[in-house]
C-alpha cells in the first residue's frame, strides 16, 4: 500500500508491504539514524518522535503514520535544542559506540522539549525514567543523564 506523511518537515509518499515496520520503512528510505537494534520494542535504538511523541519505531506498523508526522535525528540536526544535548553528551564523554546514541537523543529531546509528562521540574530521576526504554551498554548511563542535567540547568531562567 502506498502511504503518505511528512518525514522530517518533507512531504513522503512510500510504498510498504502489510505489517511492514517503521523502523524497516525508515531504513530502506535510507534514513539510517534509525538503528535497528531488538526489533522487540526493548532497546529503543529505533527510537523516533510520532506527531512529536517518541516511539520504538519497529513496533509502529508503517501503515499507521499514513497522514502523520515522523522526525528522526537527520530532521533535527540544525535544532537549537539537538545541538546543545549533543554538545553536551559530547563533552561529557556521554558517547562511546554510539549506537544507542540517536535514540537516546531523541528521548532527551522530547523530554526537554516537552517537560516531563506529570509536571514539575526535569531533575535527575525523571531524566532517568526518561531514559528507561533506550537500552545503552557502554556509558552506565551517568554521563547521559550529566549531560541532559547540563542543558536543563543552562536553560533555566534565574530566579
Ligand atoms: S529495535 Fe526497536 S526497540 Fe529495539
Ligand atoms: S554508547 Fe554504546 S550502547 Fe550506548
Amino acid at each position: 500500500m502506498n502511504i503518505s506523511f511528512n518525514l522530517n518537515g518533507s512531504a513522503t509518499n512510500l510504498e510498504v508491504a502489510p505489517g511492514e515496520s517503521l523502523l524497516q520503512a525508515l531504513r530502506a528510505s535510507r534514513v539510517f539514524s534509525v538503528k535497528l537494534g531488538c526489533e522487540t520494542g526493548d532497546c529503543g535504538s529505533c527510537t523516533v518522535l510520532l506527531d512529536g511523541q517518541p516511539v520504538n519505531s519497529c513496533m509502529v506498523v508503517a501503515a499507521r503514520v499514513n497522514g502523520s508526522h515522523v522526525t528522526t535525528m537527520e530532521g533535527l540536526l540544525g535544532d537549537d535544542l539537538m545541538i546543545r544535548l549533543q554538545t553536551e553528551l559530547v563533552e561529557h564523554g556521554a558517547v562511546q559506540c554510539g549506537y544507542c546514541i540517536p535514540g537516546l537523543l531523541i528521548s532527551l529531546y522530547a523530554l526537554v522539549k516537552q517537560g516531563p509528562s506529570c509536571g514539575g521540574e526535569i531533575d535527575e530521576e525523571v531524566i532517568r525514567h526518561a531514559l528507561t526504554g533506550n537500552l545503552c551498554r557502554c556509558t552506565g548511563y551517568v554521563k547521559p543523564v550529566e549531560a541532559a542535567r547540563a542543558v536543563v540547568a543552562a536553560m533555566e531562567v534565574p530566579k
